[in-house]
């Protein structure tokens, strides 16, 4: 397994690591599965509040050592008391004193920035929380994010990134690149998509590639992302299988003209960016609700 730096810091994280969203019901396979990787080498898994896997991911490094944990706060606990309630609560259910990397899931419009910042930077000051990033936010949103801190910096950006869906490409990865910030590319297989029937242009052009190499068309997805420069991916794997078939994604390399050819093969504007765009305006709309709601029903302070 080889590692690259996160962000400006000195830590280095397996360029592949592990998502935890919608593991399988067999809580000891789950469990098994991240040990597999851990064996192998990986250093890195991404969990969230909302996903409810963190009391997994707790047990599953309870005696290990050296394993970098991110996790997510969700949009709708962006006021300031929100953040610390929530960060504690993933505290407890991972078992640990402090976090490695503290993600805002979603940009939630209706909600200030500054607000959720300030209780981020709190989280750092007061140790529970070492490095602090962003999920799902555009190049401005994490300017924005940037600019409401005066003490840290924001070290990464989770998007989703894959073979299918490369909106990264159009400007976020170049500013990330720039700025000396780590993109960690979620839902890396297109959440199983590209390796569906309904994909089967692709899977034949990929299955051409991995044979060469004696691999799979998932490892070749995994692989055409994992070279890239300041990625890194993190495909969620439910059973052991699965996730030693993605830990040996990284022991090879594509060629220059292999990953040419990949990247001929889609498009980063195609119809999947597009509907994906007018999902996060859903999402933008329920948030503004959820949070005007939640300030309605919430007691007071005196
Ligand atoms: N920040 C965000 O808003 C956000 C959103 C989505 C995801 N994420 C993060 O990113 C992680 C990964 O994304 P994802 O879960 O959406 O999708 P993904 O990793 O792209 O795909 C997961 C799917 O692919 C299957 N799979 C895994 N390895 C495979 C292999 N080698 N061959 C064939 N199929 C394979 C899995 O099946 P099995 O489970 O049966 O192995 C599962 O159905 C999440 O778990 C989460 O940590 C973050």
């Amino acid at each position: 397994m080889k590692y690259k730096f996160l962000g400006k810091t000195k830590e280095k994280l397996s360029e592949i690591g592990i998502g935890t969203w919608q593991l399988g019901p067999n809580r000891e396979q789950n469990i098994e599965s991240i040990h597999i990787a851990l064996d192998n080498g990986v250093n890195f898994i991404d969990t969230a509040e909302i996903y409810g896997t963190e009391d997994i991911v707790g047990e599953a490094i309870r005696e290990r050592k050296n394993i970098f944990i991110a996790t997510k706060v969700w949009a709708t606990h962006f006021r300031y008391d929100d953040v610390i309630k929530a960060c504690n609560g993933s505290l407890k259910r991972l078992g640990l004193k402090q976090i490695d990397l503290y993600q805002l899931h979603w940009p939630n419009p209706a909600i200030d920035i500054k607000e959720t910042m300030s209780a981020m930077e709190k989280l750092v000051s007061e140790n529970k929380v070492r490095y602090i990033g962003v999920s799902n936010f555009s190049k401005k949103q994490l300017i924005d994010a940037q600019n409401a801190m005066s003490k840290y910096e924001i070290v990464s950006d989770q998007v989703k990134y894959n073979i299918l869906d490369r909106a990264p490409e159009k400007e976020l990865l170049d500013y990330l690149r720039k700025e000396k910030m780590t993109l960690i590319a979620y839902s890396p297989l297109a959440h199983g998509d590209a390796l569906k029937r309904k994909y089967s242009w692709l899977l034949d052009e990929l299955n051409k590639i991995s044979k060469r190499h004696g691999k799979t068309p998932a490892q070749v997805m995994l692989n055409w992302l994992a070279i890239k420069k300041d990625v890194i991916p993190i495909p969620k794997a439910s059973s052991p299988k699965h996730m030693l078939e993605n830990i040996e994604a990284a022991d090879f390399k594509l060629s220059g003209s292999e990953i040419n050819y990949i990247d001929r093969l889609t498009s980063i504007s195609d119809n999947r960016y597009k509907r994906s765009a007018a999902f996060r305006k859903i999402v933008d709309v329920y948030l503004i609700m959820a949070s005007k709601l939640s300030r309605k029903t919430k007691p007071r302070k005196k």
